[in-house]
């Protein structure tokens, strides 16, 4: 089991991860959860149980315990993210256009998983990329995990 696990809580039609956060934090895993501060940058804070979320902005749920700081993510073994549609080929995400995940995600390092959950159909090859943005390495469905294939470097 991985130590410290940075997850989110899905708000809306995204999949959901209430089920995922439980499970990780019964079977011992710390995990983080996004606190959204007001320049769309993610901070985040330690999930202790269903009991300990409130609204954020916009409504989504989150811990109430201490912010811990937007470097938190940095020392996570596992990075589980949101993503509306994921390319195959490449693993840009898109997101809601906060650009909040691409900060969080540049903090990341190289060595580290990092996950988007979808709904079936949401990979989408041909997704437009700018520079800011960071892929994943997986993205899981219902039907199962996708590996994204390394891009030799030149
Ligand atoms: N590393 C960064 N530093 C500062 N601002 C950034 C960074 N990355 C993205 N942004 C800001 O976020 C804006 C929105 O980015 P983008 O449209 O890629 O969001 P998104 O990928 O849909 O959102 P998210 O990452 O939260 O899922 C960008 O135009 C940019 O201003
Ligand atoms: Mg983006």
């Amino acid at each position: 089991m991985a130590g410290l696990v940075a997850c989110y809580w899905s708000t809306g039609t995204e999949p959901s991860t209430e089920g995922l956060v439980f499970a990780l934090w019964k079977h011992g895993a710390t995990v983080i959860l996004p606190v959204l501060r007001d320049d769309d940058d993610l901070d985040w804070a330690v999930y202790d149980g269903p009991d300990t979320l409130a609204p954020g902005r916009h409504g989504i749920m989150e811990p109430v315990d201490t912010r811990r700081g937007v470097d938190t993510i940095r020392t996570a073994a596992l990075v589980i993210v949101p993503a509306l549609a994921v390319d195959p080929h490449s693993g840009v995400r898109l997101g809601r256009g906060g650009g909040s995940y691409d900060r969080a995600l540049a903090r990341v390092g190289p060595n580290v998983p990092t996950v988007a959950l979808l709904h079936e159909g949401e990979m989408r090859p041909g997704l437009p990329a700018e520079p800011h943005d960071r892929p994943v390495k997986y993205a899981a469905l219902p039907s199962g995990i996708r590996v994204v294939p390394v891009k030799e470097s030149t």
